[in-house]
């Protein structure tokens, strides 16, 4: 089970897990959820959708219903979210944007792993979720107080799920992506007032000097819900280029940089 299988960073877990499980992804956009499904039928693999809103708890209850039909519902990743900048001391009268933000990132999750325990314990299931949470659930950037609220719960809700479940061999981890490049990230990116240089400071920012793929994402998300991880439950990983482990802006080596052709500054490419 995905959720936000239509794009971005779920598109790209549902592709990559569609090899090694029947998939059901969920989406509330319909016509992206289609075009995914019929990616993974070319590569010779099943899905099957629901179009619903995560933030309601029926979308997931069809979700783990559909699945009992099909087989045993062993892995379930909530991913669907979205953030919108708002300064907190002059945030919109707009109790849609402010209820519809929570009910997605942290609701949406909430339910999606309320209804993936209930398949796990009701079948006595040894089963995995990952939730996607974000860098800004645990550092802070300017006009993100709401989306880093959600995404801090996501970290709570997956070690609670952790501790409380654990003892009967289920497992719940986070990943806490930083910059992925995404339809989201690239719309954030052409709103802003020069793109280019919107997306270069964040590549600059970033140790490893670059903006992920969603792909980078998909790959740690079935590592966590795979056996090989058998012995990891309750953690948020941090899957950012290093991103939270600087203290302020890095700082390169000059003679170092310009060894490899890299802007001394910034430590980009020149
Ligand atoms: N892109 C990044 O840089 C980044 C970084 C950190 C965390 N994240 C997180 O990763 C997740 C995916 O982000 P993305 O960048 O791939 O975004 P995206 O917009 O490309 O994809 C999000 C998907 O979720 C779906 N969705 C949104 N609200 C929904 C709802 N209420 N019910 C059902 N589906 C819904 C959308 O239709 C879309 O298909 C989000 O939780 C986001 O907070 C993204």
């Amino acid at each position: 089970m995905v959720t936000g299988a239509g794009s971005g960073i779920g598109r790209a877990i549902a592709m990559k897990l569609a090899a090694e499980y029947a998939l059901i992804n969920v989406d509330i956009n319909g016509e992206n959820l289609a075009a995914v499904e019929r990616e993974i039928a070319t590569q010779g693999f099943h899905a099957q959708s629901i179009v619903g809103d995560v933030a309601d708890r029926a979308t997931h209850i069809k979700a783990r219903e559909l699945a009992a039909v099909n087989g045993t519902l062993v892995a379930w990743v909530n991913c669907a979210g979205w953030t919108r900048g708002a300064a907190l001391h002059d945030f919109p009268n707009d109790p849609k944007l402010f209820e519809e933000l929570i009910a997605t990132n942290q609701n949406g999750t909430f339910w999606g792993c309320a209804e993936a325990l209930h398949s796990f314990v009701s079948q006595k299931i040894r089963g995995a979720i990952v939730n996607i949470s974000s860098v800004h659930g645990r550092r802070a950037w300017r006009d993100h107080a709401l989306y880093e609220m959600t995404k801090a719960a996501v970290d709570a809700l997956t070690r609670n799920v952790a501790v409380t479940y654990g003892p009967y061999g289920i497992r719940c981890n986070a990943v806490a992506p930083g910059a992925v490049m995404t339809p989201a990230l690239a719309k954030s990116f052409a709103d802003a007032p020069d793109p280019a240089a919107r997306q270069h400071s964040l590549e600059a920012l970033t140790p490893l000097k670059r903006i992920a793929d969603a792909a980078e994402i998909a790959e740690v998300v079935a590592f966590l819900l795979s056996d090989k991880a058998s012995y990891v439950s309750g953690q948020s990983l941090a899957v950012e280029g290093a991103w939270t482990s600087a203290l302020g802006a890095i700082d390169l080596d000059p003679e170092l940089a310009r060894s490899y052709g890299l802007n001394s500054e910034t430590g980009l490419a020149e």
